[in-house]
């Protein structure tokens, strides 16, 4: 897979996710399937989107013990996803544990991926609520580069710090990055926005791309600008 345009589809239901993807007729997006389409649709919602020729992220961010995140992957392997996620701060054990559960009797597996510290996370919160007293980048790189060492593909992060996670995990280690907003639009609740065409320039391996797609007036002009941006 090289690089491309992932579409956070951050629906409440599987008629309002069909109702938006039948808008593309030309290239299937690959999408982002995320916690609020998930648990309101279940499996399913990835058969189904799968059977339609998209290619999948799944967003579910697991972390608990190592062996329930490990049979949880096992799991969601089974579901034919192309890339899952988990937060770093389950511990080297934890990632290891669920690489493994990826895994499939043939040896393939989705993409793994890390989340290090959520966007939603401030300094203060990360020295107030969680009691880490160290900078934030430090713990974003650390948390980086156990993923790595524990055989991960890559990690979530702002295009900003692509290139300091790709000088400590290698050219290779990807990155998955959001925050992503055209020149003149609006920036909702992200802080540290970047447009495709700069997350390109920064290095960034796949953009994942939410309301500046979902609620455009031209949800198709909108990510073939994406794509023509970042990936052509
Ligand atoms: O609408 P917008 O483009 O901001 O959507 C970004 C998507 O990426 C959302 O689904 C959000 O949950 C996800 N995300 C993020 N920041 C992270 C991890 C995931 O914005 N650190």
């Amino acid at each position: 897979m090289g690089k491309d345009v992932i579409i956070a589809c951050d629906f409440a239901s599987k008629e309002e996710t069909l109702a938006f993807l039948d808008k593309f007729t030309g290239r299937k997006p690959f999408v982002k399937i995320g916690m609020e389409l998930f648990y309101a649709e279940g499996p399913d919602i990835v058969r189904e989107l799968k059977a339609r020729g998209h290619r999948i992220f799944l967003d579910l961010k697991l972390h608990d013990i190592p062996t329930t995140v490990k049979k949880a992957m096992a799991v969601l392997s089974r579901l034919d996803v192309d890339m899952t996620n988990l937060h770093a701060a389950g511990t080297s054990r934890m990632m290891q544990d669920a690489l493994e559960g990826l895994t499939r009797p043939d040896g393939s597996r989705p993409l793994l991926i890390a989340v290090t510290q959520l966007t939603s996370t401030d300094s203060e919160s990360l020295k107030n609520d969680i009691l880490i007293e160290k900078p934030m980048e430090q713990v974003v790189m650390h948390y980086a580069k156990t993923a790595s060492e524990s055989g991960l593909d890559g990690v979530v992060c702002s295009p900003l710090e692509v290139k300091a996670v790709k000088e400590k995990c290698g050219k290779t280690f990807l990155t998955v990055t959001p925050g992503i907003r055209f020149a003149d639009g609006d920036k909702g609740d992200q802080k540290r926005v970047t447009t495709p065409a700069l997350a390109k320039e920064l290095g960034s391996d796949y953009i994942v791309v939410g309301r500046p797609i979902t609620k455009a007036a031209d949800p198709v002009a909108a990510y073939n600008e994406c794509i023509k941006q970042f990936v052509d």
